[in-house]
């Protein structure tokens, strides 16, 4: 069963205790846990919308594509690129903005069978993502809250996963260990390059995201991981697309254009970033 362990109250930032099926702050606040097991640490007043972060729709449509496994390959680049030194039994590993759970889910098992255990929490603004991700792996803590404020003590994770996220990199260095790594997944220059060819009239040029850098932490290595799959059917081709911003961002034409198809052999191009937390400077007067 998950812990929901050592976690903080999103409005007072005081530790949380489980007493039944509830996680009680020392000030009063209460957060209920729901049937499947997760908590929603994200209070009314933190929202920006009344129903932050994925639809419904794009969960189940996210579920759909990645269940058939077509991005395994992106599970097995995040293991073998993970620094040795830093995957070891009792890693306590963080996925901020994990969607349906796809990633930690073939993490843990990935983990177990190499008889490493890991404490796993996954963390999305969306209370869909979460309540799917929550009947997939009991083990791990699933939480509904926003990467820009954690519901975590400092230091409480090893290792802060961002898969196609939007990572808020003072949260993630305040909840890391002095010894933390970070993890950005992106998508690189060719990323999906025959559906957008198909979406777009121009392909705009490829920007590296943080190409300065990121504030608060030492790149420590990139990984580019590319491979390619078929999609066969007008159905899982619209998974896909729903599951991008290119559903909102695609001209008529083209979101037409796509529909005419049947199957499609689609590159998907990665990239795997690294990241050591920096030492905190100490002033030396
Ligand atoms: C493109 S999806 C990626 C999901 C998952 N990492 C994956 O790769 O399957 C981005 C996710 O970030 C979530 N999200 C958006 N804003 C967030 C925030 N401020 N804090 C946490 N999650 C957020 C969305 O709800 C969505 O599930
Ligand atoms: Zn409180």
């Amino acid at each position: 069963m998950s812990t929901l362990e050592n976690l903080s109250c999103p409005i007072d930032s005081t530790p949380l205790s489980l007493v039944e099926r509830s996680l009680k702050c020392d000030q009063g606040h209460t957060f209920d846990l729901a049937k499947s097991g997760y908590v929603n640490l994200l209070p009314v007043q933190n929202k920006r919308s009344k129903d932050p972060g994925d639809s419904k729709e794009m969960v189940v449509s996210r579920q759909a594509f990645l269940s058939q496994q077509h991005y395994f390959p992106i599970v097995s680049a995040i293991l073998s690129s993970w620094p040795e030194r830093h995957l070891y039994d009792g890693v306590r590993i963080l996925d901020a903005g994990c969607g349906e759970g796809y990633y930690l889910d073939e993490i843990g098992k990935a983990l177990m069978a190499q008889e490493t255990s890991a404490e796993r929490t996954g963390l999305d603004i969306s209370k869909w993502a979460i309540a799917a991700a929550s009947k997939r792996d009991k083990s791990v803590s699933w939480l509904v809250g926003s990467n820009a404020s954690l519901p975590v003590p400092d230091s409480r994770f090893d290792a802060v996963l961002c898969l196609f996220g939007f990572p808020v990199f003072s949260e993630f260095s305040r909840a890391l260990s002095d010894d933390g790594l970070l993890l950005l997944v992106e998508s690189g220059p060719d990323h999906l390059i025959e559906l957008r060819r198909i979406l777009y009239p121009t392909i705009h040029e490829y920007k590296p995201t943080f190409a300065d850098g990121v504030a608060g932490f030492e790149l420590m290595q990139e990984k580019t991981e590319t491979f390619s799959f078929t999609l066969g059917s007008q159905e899982d081709i619209q998974n896909l697309l729903s599951m991008t911003p290119h559903m909102h961002k695609a001209s008529y034409d083209g979101r037409e254009a796509l529909k005419q198809l049947n199957s499609i052999i689609l590159t998907a191009d990665i990239k795997l970033r690294w990241y050591h937390k920096k030492a905190k400077e100490v002033n030396h007067v």
